[in-house]
This record gives C-alpha cells, sequence and structure tokens, in this order.
C-alpha cells in the first residue's frame, strides 16, 4: 500500500516532466525544469574544467561559492560546483568555518520555517506525536550536526521568517526559499540544494475550460501563499484573473478544490504530492521562472555562516546526501497520505 503511493507519487512526477508550457511565456522558459528536480542529476551534468579552483586543497569555500555550478539564476545562485570536490578537505575545511558561527541561542541552531509545503516541510503523526520533517528539515539537521549543536525547529508563517531572522530571532530560514533579486537585498541566500521547478494547477474538471495561460480572464481567479515568489508568477501570467493570497498552500488548495478559485500556482514538487494523491486535481503546466531553485536564507551581513552554509550544502550534494534526504521525504510524504 505504501510503495503504490510512493509509485504514484513517482509516477507523477515522471508525468509532470512531460508537461508542456502554457503558451505566451516569457523568454526565462529555458531555465526552468518541469521535473521534481535533483541535486545530483544536475551536478552530473556539469564540466569537470569548471572546477578546479574548487577542488585545489587551498581554495577556500568562497572561491567555493564562487564557482558553482550552473545553472545559475536570475539571482546569480547556482548549485555548488560538486564535480571534483576533495571531500576530505571540505571536511577540514567545514570545522574550520563552523568553529566561527555564532548561533541566537548558545548550543542550538535555530531555524524558521513554514511546514505547509511538503515535501520540503510538512507536520506528520510518529508513533502519536507531531513532527516536522521533509527535506530542507534534513538539511537543517544535516548543519546542525556539523555544527556540533541541537536543532530547533520553529514553524512561523512564510511570510515573516526573513523578518525574523533579520530581527535575529532565528539562524536561517529553510522553507524552500527561491534566491529572487528582491530577497538578496535584505537577507544573504546560500547556493542551490535542490533545483525544481514551478506548476499551475486546476481541478480536473475544469480541464476544457483552461487550457492555457490566457483562459484565465477577467473574472477567473488564481491562488498563491502570501509573500511567495507565486505571487508574482501568478501576476506575470494570468494578470487577468484576481489574485487571492493565502497564508498556507494547504489553504489554497483547498480553495482551489472547493471552486473559491480557478487555479493555484504551486511549487511543482509540491504539485506532484497533491496530484498523486487527491483525484479531482490536476498540473495544467509548467510555469516558468528564472529564480528557479531552493537557498537557505541566512541574515545579511553574516558572512561566517553564510560560507559555513555553503561549505555543508556544497558537501551534502557531492557525497549524495542531499538525493538521499529528498528520497526521505517523499517516502514519508506517501506515507502520511496513505
Ligand atoms: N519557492 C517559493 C518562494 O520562495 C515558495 C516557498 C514556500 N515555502 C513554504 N514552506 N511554504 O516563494
Amino acid at each position: 500500500m505504501k510503495l503504490k503511493k510512493l509509485m504514484s507519487v513517482l509516477l507523477a512526477a515522471l508525468m509532470v516532466a512531460a508537461l508542456a508550457a502554457c503558451g505566451g511565456t516569457p523568454a526565462s522558459s529555458a531555465s526552468s525544469e518541469a521535473s521534481s528536480g535533483s541535486a545530483s542529476s544536475e551536478s552530473a551534468s556539469s564540466e569537470a574544467s569548471s572546477s578546479e579552483a574548487a577542488s585545489s586543497s587551498d581554495s577556500t569555500i568562497a572561491d567555493l561559492a564562487a564557482n558553482q555550478d550552473g545553472p545559475s539564476n536570475a539571482a546569480g545562485i547556482g548549485l555548488p560546483d560538486v564535480s571534483n570536490v576533495d571531500l576530505e578537505a571540505l571536511e577540514a575545511e567545514i570545522d574550520e568555518l563552523a568553529a566561527k558561527v555564532t548561533t541566537v541561542s548558545d548550543g542550538k541552531l535555530t531555524i524558521g520555517t513554514s511546514a505547509d509545503f511538503a515535501p520540503y516541510e510538512f507536520h506528520i503523526l510518529q508513533d502519536g506525536q507531531d513532527m516536522i520533517v521533509g527535506f530542507d528539515i534534513a538539511l537543517a539537521q544535516a548543519i546542525a550536526d556539523e555544527l556540533g549543536v541541537e536543532l530547533e525547529v520553529r514553524d512561523i508563517s512564510f511570510d515573516s521568517i526573513l523578518m525574523e531572522l533579520n530581527s535575529g530571532s532565528i539562524d536561517l530560514g529553510l522553507a524552500g526559499f527561491s534566491p529572487t533579486p528582491e530577497r538578496l537585498e535584505a537577507v544573504d541566500m546560500s547556493l542551490l540544494y535542490y533545483t525544481g521547478g514551478q506548476s499551475l494547477m486546476i481541478k480536473k474538471a475544469d480541464a476544457e475550460k483552461f487550457k492555457s495561460f490566457e483562459d484565465f480572464g477577467a473574472g477567473t481567479s488564481v491562488g498563491a501563499q502570501t509573500g511567495s515568489i507565486q505571487e508574482g508568477l501568478a501576476k506575470e501570467n494570468t494578470p487577468d484573473a484576481s489574485l487571492v493570497s493565502l497564508q498556507t498552500v494547504p489553504s489554497v488548495i483547498m480553495d482551489l478544490k472547493t471552486g473559491k478559485i480557478d487555479g493555484a500556482f504551486i511549487e511543482t514538487a509540491v504539485a506532484v504530492g497533491y496530484v498523486a494523491t487527491q483525484d479531482d486535481l490536476m498540473i495544467l503546466c509548467d510555469v516558468p521562472y528564472d529564480s528557479e531553485g531552493s537557498s537557505v536564507a541566512v541574515k545579511k551581513g553574516n558572512e561566517d555562516m553564510l560560507n559555513f552554509v555553503n561549505a555543508v550544502i556544497t558537501k551534502v550534494v557531492a557525497n549524495g546526501s542531499m538525493d538521499q534526504f529528498v528520497a526521505e521525504a517523499n517516502e514519508l510524504q506517501a506515507q502520511s497520505i496513505s
């Protein structure tokens, strides 16, 4: 039974990979990927030639960050270049960088997330206990482990995480943050640890009515999470539809299911999870976006933390842990809805 659910999630992911765009798309469509992405599939395609600085033993993490693997997005942020990483040297570098990091409360790494976003971060009941899991949380745990401190996860509303970060109440924001040029003005953002795409979801029953962005004319409505890049995608691609912003992704999905809105702009990996289990929903198309991928948000100017986080991301992408975090999160998600 559980396996069946997992298979349907995987199948849905495959189907999405074959999805067409909705038409009338901006020039950036080439950089978007419809499939639920993975760190290693990207890194596998990196050219070995671009990695010399990263692998030489006297390289610094700052070099490493500068020498990231493509595709870097609109904000100039890409996956780490892991084509030639010396894991032993990286390990030593991580220890060195960790020694410089201070956290907002002693002996703890406090992260802010919005746990409404499976498989990135979501609640499950395990042995009757509420837990927050997901591949962002697994990455946060890896970061805390490298620091040798306990992890504290704070579930707060998505649109307040970056403020909490800059006001000094949390150390990091991990919530599937797309590194946009606008956000980079307010906070620092790590290398990408995951790449994915953006989707427009509709109800299956409306498949005849909505075939492209143009079908979302006056009198229609679309939903997105408050403070997310999906709000911008809605305005850009369906400008005539009225935009309904809601605090959580499940409430956007609920509004779609109950017909309060006609479409929902949702991160593809998240959308795939919903269509795998909710028979009344479908992904209409891939939505082009040029700041694709997920970054960890760090307080503006906290270079020690940023360098350390980038080094840990490089490690978990290079050694395959990140792919494992994603696979485990997909499995937990499939189990939690079966
Ligand atoms: N990637 C999108 C953004 O950065 C959506 C992230 C939403 N995350 C969440 N945990 N609800 O705006």
